[in-house]
Formats: structure tokens, C-alpha cells, sequence
């Protein structure tokens, strides 16, 4: 049985449908990334899982749990975290305060602490009293995975964590991505840069225009099936 799914998933923002029927999985110790251009719905996936956006009950499970319909705070007790676009860290507080947040709600012994969280990004142990707003792109972006990953989630959603980052920064953090495998979380990798999400990813979904349009192994997929689900076959 997958760890998490969703089935025949729809999401509406008003009248305006954004996701139509999709279907994913993760399995235990696994990670798959999403990938889709600008407005493909990655972002609002991401949104139905976590619960910030609510749908019919059986439309995601955990497990056997239909949780589809769960607030996003239960949907984070139940082990589910997000590293959300845009990092969104409260800036009037210092990184250590900010990672600490990632515990309220769920508190559960697991590798994950404030000291395992400095030994997998060091700088931050080093700014630890620095306030969000002092750190780089990156710092920024490393306190938001610290953050969730503070909950010791069973999944971790990681919605663009390379947006607005150099390349040097980016390999930076996904070197990060084996090692929170490695502890044992299943993670959802959402991604515009294929080539970065291909090369952690354990399989694939493409997204365009609110539906899956291809998903499987990064070895099975030719470039050429990338670019039609990824653009459409008309490009
Ligand atoms: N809060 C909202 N209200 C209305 N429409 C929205 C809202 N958020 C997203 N949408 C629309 O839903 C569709 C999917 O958006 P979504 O943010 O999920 O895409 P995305 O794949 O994450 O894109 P990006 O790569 O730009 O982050 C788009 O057409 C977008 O305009
Ligand atoms: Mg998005």
C-alpha cells in the first residue's frame, strides 16, 4: 500500500477549477518529484495534501486514513509537513526560534532536532540568533526545510525550494535531499527545474494544466516525452 496518495483529486479556487482528477503516490522511503510549468498546479497539490486546501475526504490518504477533508494542523500531526513557496519564515524571529516553530503540533521523538538540523546545514548553526530577515536566499530557504522537517514528518513537501537561488546554492540544498531520505522521510520534491528534480527524484509526474500528464521512472522518460507533457505536444 502507498504511505500517501490522492485519488481522483480535484481543487477550486472559486469557480475556477484548478486540478482535474489527479493521481499520485509515494511509498515509503521514497521520492517523487512534480514537475510542470508555471500554473501547471504543483503548487495547489501541494496545497490539497497539506490541507491548507480542503477536498472530499477519500481525494487523499495516508496509509488507510482518508484525509482529504483534515485541516492542515491535523494533517501535520499525522506526520505530513510542508516547506512551503516563497519559505515564508517569520522574520521578527531568529533561525532557532523559526526551526523551533516546526515542533508546535507534532511532538514526537525522531532523528530530527535542532542539533541534526545544524549538523545537515552548519551555516545555520552559526546564525542561529541572527533574525530571518538577516540570512540569505538560501539560509532562508534551509530554515524552511529545518522547520518542517522539526515535526520529524513521515512526508516532506518541498514546494520549489530552488526559486530565486544560484546554482551554486541550489546543489547546496539538494545535497541535502539524500540525507532526509536517508533518515527515513518519503519526500514530494515540486520542481520547474527538470533537471534537478530528475536527478534526486526515485519517479516523476508531470503536471500541465491541472492534470498528470506523464509520470515514471527518470530512466524511462526520453526528453522528448518530458518536453509534450511538460508543454504540450504542440510546441
Ligand atoms: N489563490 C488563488 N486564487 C485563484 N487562482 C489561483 C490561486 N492560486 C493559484 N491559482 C490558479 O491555479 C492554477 C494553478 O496554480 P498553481 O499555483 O498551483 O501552479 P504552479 O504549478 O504551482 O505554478 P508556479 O510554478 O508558478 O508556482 C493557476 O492557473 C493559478 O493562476
Ligand atoms: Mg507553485
Amino acid at each position: 500500500m502507498a504511505l500517501l496518495a490522492t485519488h481522483n483529486l480535484t481543487a477550486h479556487y472559486g469557480d475556477f477549477q484548478a486540478l482535474f482528477g489527479v493521481d499520485i503516490e509515494i511509498n515509503e522511503a521514497e521520492t517523487i518529484a512534480i514537475i510542470g510549468a508555471n500554473g501547471a498546479g504543483k503548487t495547489t497539490l501541494m496545497r490539497s495534501i497539506s490541507g491548507v486546501l480542503r477536498n472530499a475526504p477519500q481525494m487523499v490518504r495516508l496509509e488507510t486514513a482518508e484525509i482529504g477533508s483534515a485541516p492542515a494542523d491535523e494533517i501535520m500531526a499525522q506526520g505530513v509537513s510542508m516547506v512551503p513557496e516563497g519559505r515564508k519564515l517569520f522574520p521578527s524571529l531568529t533561525v532557532e526560534e523559526n526551526l523551533l516553530i516546526g515542533t508546535y503540533g507534532r511532538k514526537i521523538d525522531g532523528h530530527w532536532t535542532l542539533e541534526t538540523i545544524y549538523d545537515l546545514f552548519p551555516i545555520l548553526k552559526e546564525r542561529r540568533n541572527s533574525p530571518g530577515t538577516a540570512l540569505s536566499g538560501g539560509q532562508q530557504q534551509m530554515v524552511a526545510i529545518g522547520r518542517a522537517l522539526m515535526s520529524n514528518p513521515r512526508v516532506l513537501l518541498c514546494d520549489e525550494i530552488s526559486l530565486g537561488l544560484a546554482p551554486v546554492v541550489i546543489k547546496d540544498i539538494y545535497k541535502s535531499i539524500p540525507k532526509i531520505k536517508a533518515a527515513g522521510a518519503s519526500l514530494i520534491v515540486v520542481e520547474q527545474d527538470i533537471g534537478q528534480a530528475m536527478a534526486v527524484a526515485d519517479r516523476v509526474y508531470c503536471m500541465m494544466e491541472g492534470r498528470i500528464t506523464l509520470s515514471g521512472r527518470p530512466d524511462e522518460l526520453s526528453r522528448d516525452d518530458i518536453h509534450n507533457a511538460y508543454f504540450g505536444a504542440s510546441h
